[in-house]
Parts: C-alpha cells; sequence; structure tokens
C-alpha cells in the first residue's frame, strides 16, 4: 500500500512539470459576439460567466490550472470548446454558420448540455437556473431570426 501511493505520488509531482499554455489568443477588435450584438447588459452577463472562459479568447484560468491533471482536461476543453464555437471571432463566420452556432446554442442549453457539469466544479455562479436557461433561450432564439433576415434581404 505504502509502495502504491508513492507511486502515485511520483507520478503527480512529475506530471506537474508539463504545464498548459495559458496564453490566450490575441484579440481581434470588432469581431466579438456581445460587442457587437449590443446584448443588454443582463443577457450578456449571463453568457459571459456561463460560456466565455471555454468559447472566447478571454479565458480566465482559476488558479487549479496551474495543477495538472486538471489543467489538461482544462486544455482540452478550451480548445475544443474555442473550435465549435468562439464568440471572440464570431463576426467572422460566414452567416449560415452563425444561423447554425446559435441554432447549437439554443440546443445545447435546452438540453443541458452546455455550459459543461464539470465547469461548475469551480464556477458554481455559472450554473444556470431554469429562468436564466428560458431567457438564453429566448435570446438566441431571437438573435437567430434576425441573422437569418439579414441573410435573405
Ligand atoms: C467548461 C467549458 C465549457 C463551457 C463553460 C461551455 N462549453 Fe460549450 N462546449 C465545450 C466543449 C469542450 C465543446 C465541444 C465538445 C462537445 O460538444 O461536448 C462545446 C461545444 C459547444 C457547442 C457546439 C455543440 C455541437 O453541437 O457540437 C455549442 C453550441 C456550445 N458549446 C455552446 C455553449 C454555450 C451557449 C455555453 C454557455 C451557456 C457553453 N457552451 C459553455 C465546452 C464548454
Amino acid at each position: 500500500m505504502k509502495k502504491v501511493l508513492t507511486v502515485i505520488l511520483v507520478a503527480f509531482i512529475i506530471i506537474q512539470f508539463f504545464p498548459i499554455d495559458k496564453t490566450n489568443p490575441a484579440p481581434t477588435p470588432g469581431m466579438d459576439f456581445l460587442k457587437i450584438k449590443k446584448v443588454q447588459p443582463e443577457i450578456a452577463n449571463l453568457i459571459k460567466v456561463s460560456c466565455y472562459d471555454c468559447h472566447s479568447n478571454e479565458t480566465a484560468y482559476p488558479w487549479y490550472s496551474n495543477i495538472a491533471p486538471a489543467s489538461w482536461i482544462m486544455k482540452n476543453h478550451i480548445d475544443e470548446g474555442r473550435k465549435e464555437l468562439n464568440f471572440s471571432t464570431f463576426a467572422m463566420y460566414e452567416q449560415k454558420r452563425q444561423v447554425h452556432k446559435l441554432q447549437e446554442c439554443i440546443e445545447m442549453i435546452e438540453r443541458k448540455e452546455m455550459p459543461l457539469d464539470s465547469y461548475f466544479l469551480g464556477h458554481q455562479n455559472a450554473k444556470l437556473s431554469d429562468e436564466q436557461r428560458k431567457i438564453l433561450i429566448d435570446y438566441f432564439k431571437r438573435e437567430k431570426t434576425e441573422t437569418e433576415r439579414k441573410m435573405f434581404y
């Protein structure tokens, strides 16, 4: 038993020598979703608190982002999250893709798949109440309709 614990401890120490890269990508002025859409503050705040750490270039890294293997999992979520949807570069998406992403936002929130459950461990405040979920779904639906309207006229 003591041997096993020693091995685990040593392994834990060794993996600390492999930190993650926490450099956020350079800012892209004029491309950020919340800025171009002039989202009302209450809704903007919900999106910022619940989505932006993984879906923007403005990730705030908590203290445990210094500790492997939690840091590796986090890094993976951020890389994958940005690849799927990056609010910081939203205006660079083609309109068709914007509509598609807005639809996915609606679905992810409806199905309670986003924010990811693991995120709540360190971010209790990112948890959405039923009421907040409804506010966001209604908002993304309005925004989707608006974007579609612009596509056709
Ligand atoms: C802890 C990180 C994290 C947070 C916070 C988070 N996401 Fe995600 N999101 C991911 C990851 C990782 C993926 C890609 C893998 C997957 O689909 O599970 C993803 C995928 C998505 C997708 C694409 C889904 C698809 O159909 O492929 C959408 C849309 C999305 N997230 C919206 C949101 C919204 C809206 C919020 C806030 C309410 C949010 N996410 C919060 C990590 C996160």
